[in-house]
């Protein structure tokens, strides 16, 4: 990956801003792509991607966008341990920015039992010691979150390549991105707009297929940026369960945020207005966000940007510091 980066590390607004630039600079080089296609050559019986908190953000998107297309079976795994499927015959990306993440490090010491091959990606730490079928370094200086372009990129290409599909041209998704961010403001409000909107409210995030891990990112990136109580659920499945549970008693805590699909079937599509329409009669404040990107991957990547800029307004309005993270540094310390 090149390291020519224009972005203030110190800055968590000029890190979300770097968002296309960091997604141009995570291509393979050649070298990585010559190791990944050893891998391709042992045909993997399946893809597993493990990490935790904003390392495992990258693995959930290429999952997804691999998912239609993709006849291996590709897993996704936020713990600790791993299902005893996952085994030889898998290829796991083991996935850690610091490198020195617990539950990320024992899940790499399980799979070394296990003889999978193993890809390792971290920006140093622990983790870019161990011996891996391939290593990828990631820029460092950053919080691990506000290194997702950089960590999706890199992932989608090897996992591409590893699959032995065509990898995904990075320049053009960075165009589609800054493209699609300039019609902000029409169909979709500016991050600045929809930050005032949640102010003082919880947000909930809605989202079924490619953008339910969509709708998790924001949430994530809602409590730890702008320190607030955040939430992020599937779509259509919350609407057997939690549409229920937004009673007239707590009308106004939420900011409800539904994502919607340019490709959205028909049916989900009649869905998600009707719910919008429900919500609002029970007097909850509730608001249909759809991207202007013309790819599924391109929607996933917009919609990301937009609610990562949207989530440093809203740290603005909390009065609160983006960057820093202490709840989650201090129990980082504590169980050293
Ligand atoms: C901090 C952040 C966290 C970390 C998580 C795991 O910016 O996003 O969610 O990603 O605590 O740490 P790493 O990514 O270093 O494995």
């Amino acid at each position: 990956m090149s390291s020519k980066l224009e972005v203030n590390k110190n800055d968590m607004h000029s890190i979300v801003k770097s968002f296309p630039q960091l997604l141009r600079h995570s291509s393979l080089d050649v070298r990585l792509r010559e190791q990944l296609a050893e891998m391709r050559d042992d045909r993997p019986t399946g893809i597993c991607f493990i990490g935790m908190g904003g390392s495992s953000i990258a693995g959930g998107y290429v999952a997804t966008s691999l998912a239609d297309t993709s006849r291996q079976p590709i897993a996704v795994v936020r713990d600790e341990s791993l299902p005893e499927y996952i085994g030889q015959g898998y290829v796991s990306f083991v996935v850690s920015y610091s490198g020195n993440t617990q539950e990320t490090l024992d899940a790499y010491e399980i799979l070394a039992e296990r003889g999978c091959h193993t890809v390792t990606m971290a920006s140093g730490g622990l983790l870019s010691k161990k011996k891996a079928d391939c290593f990828i370094r990631l820029p460092p200086g950053f919080p691990p979150r506000g290194a997702l372009p950089a960590m999706f990129g890199a992932l989608l290409q090897a996992t591409q390549t590893i699959l032995g599909v065509p990898t995904t041209d990075l320049n053009h998704m960075a165009e589609e991105i800054n493209l699609a961010a300039d019609s902000w403001g029409g169909n979709l409000s500016k991050p600045a707009a929809l930050a005032e909107w949640m102010r003082g409210r919880i947000p909930v995030f809605m989202g079924s297929r490619h953008l339910y891990p969509v709708a998790y990112r924001a949430k994530c990136q809602m409590n730890e940026n702008a320190k607030t109580e955040a939430f992020a659920s599937p779509f259509p499945e919350a609407t057997h369960n939690e549409l229920e549970g937004f009673t007239e008693k707590r009308a106004g805590s939420f900011a409800i945020v539904l994502l919607k699909s340019r490709a959205e079937g028909a049916t989900n599509a009649k869905r998600l207005d009707i719910v919008a329409e429900i919500l609002s009669s029970a007097g909850h404040d509730c608001t249909i966000v759809t991207a202007s990107a013309p790819t599924q991957m391109g929607e996933m990547l917009e919609l990301t940007y937009h609610l990562d800029l949207t989530s440093v307004e809203l740290a603005d309005i909390n009065g609160v510091d983006p960057l820093s993270v202490p709840k989650i540094s201090a129990l980082k310390k504590r169980l050293k």
